[in-house]
């Protein structure tokens, strides 16, 4: 059943991108850039690839090159997303953009690109470094995962210092929860150990209550913060998040209840996404810590291009010759109103 949809994909894509192809030592007329997310509804994916098609649009616009971009979602499979590389590739995409399912398992991916002379960017789903040294035309396109851990941290024990109100018990150590993202992922594990060691660090004595696993969907959140009401109650002081859907998933757990605003625990995430800032305008988050997908999709275009149109290397900004990283921002409850996001340069 999938394969046979699978087909009429790609048959809707030849018709719309016939003609493209890798041209050597010609003036680049056109080019293909295929795209395979681990799942289309992630919140921050979503937006960070709405973006990406933006800049396709204005890169187009600029340059008079066509630019075709495909995106593909693997839904959570890896074998999906290694027939979708192959596929891609026997299109004739001159770049794939792969946001791994599983970052640990890249090398059907690897092996498929180097057999057939095709760059690959990963992209917001780190690799190990080992493997993104398996090859020269290998790239990542990220953050850097303990810098958010560290914002979020330092924003929970500002809270804490400044908001007595949030030591309900008047013990002077701030009570907390976590909710993480999926197991195994760099931004979970990474996120969690910064954030908690950041508010030690800024002289809040802390207390763990318990975690839950919620995959950094908003709707799993809810649950697991059911959860831990029933089992903690007005115990929890700060809710620690990986990401904004699961820190307004514990919200909707507040409201759900009906807890009066004044004795909700601070609630605090990462990403900054649309619904993630307004929620600290409105006082809901006490703060968030902004990733930056602007950035990132404007970063992973640019090397797209340069990669596709056979341009100088030398003129992306790379660590290593193979990685890019954009810096995360602290949004505080204070600065929220006056925050926008930073956009992309050039865009
Ligand atoms: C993180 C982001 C999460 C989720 C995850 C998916 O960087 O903060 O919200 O999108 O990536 O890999």
């Amino acid at each position: 059943m999938r394969k046979k949809r699978w087909v009429a994909v790609l048959a809707a894509g030849m018709l719309l991108l016939s003609g493209c192809g890798r041209v050597v030592n010609q003036p680049v007329k056109s080019v293909k850039i295929g795209i395979s997310v681990y799942d289309q509804y992630d919140t921050f994916v979503a937006q960070m690839m709405t973006a990406f098609n933006l800049y396709a649009t204005k890169k187009q616009e600029m340059t008079g090159i066509t630019i075709n971009v495909e995106i593909y979602n693997a839904a959570g499979s890896q074998s999906t997303q290694n027939e979708q590389v192959e596929s891609m590739i026997e299109e004739g995409c001159n770049v794939i953009c792969v946001n791994l399912v599983d970052r640990t398992d890249p090398s059907t991916i690897i092996d498929t690109a180097e057999k057939n002379n095709v760059p690959v960017i990963f992209f917001n789903r780190e690799l190990v470094e080992e493997d993104l040294k398996r090859w020269d035309k290998l790239y990542y396109v990220g953050a850097e995962a303990f810098e958010s851990g560290i914002m979020e941290g330092e924003l929970a024990a500002a809270a804490f210092a400044e908001e007595t109100g949030f030591d309900r018990n008047r013990d002077g150590i701030f009570q907390y929860i976590v909710l993480e993202g999926e197991v195994g992922h760099q931004d979970s594990i990474v996120r969690t150990e910064y954030s908690v060691n950041t508010i030690i660090q800024q002289g809040v004595p802390v207390e763990k209550l318990g975690y839950a696993i919620a995959n950094w969907n908003r709707a799993q959140a809810q649950t697991k913060m059911n959860q831990l009401l029933e089992e903690h109650g007005d115990r929890i002081e700060l809710v620690l998040a990986n990401n904004d859907d699961m820190a307004l998933g514990a919200i909707d757990a507040l409201k759900a209840k009906s807890i009066p605003r004044k004795d909700w625990p601070a609630v605090v995430g990462i990403d900054g996404t649309d619904v993630g800032l307004e929620a600290v305008r409105s006082g809901e988050l006490i703060g968030t810590v902004y990733n930056d997908k602007e950035g990132q999709a404007a970063a992973m275009l640019e090397l797209a291009y340069t990669l596709s149109t056979n341009g100088d290397m030398k003129t992306v900004d790379m660590l290593d010759g193979n990685t890019i990283r954009l810096p995360y921002i602290k949004v505080s409850a204070r600065d929220a109103k006056e925050f926008t996001p930073p956009g992309a340069a050039g865009y």
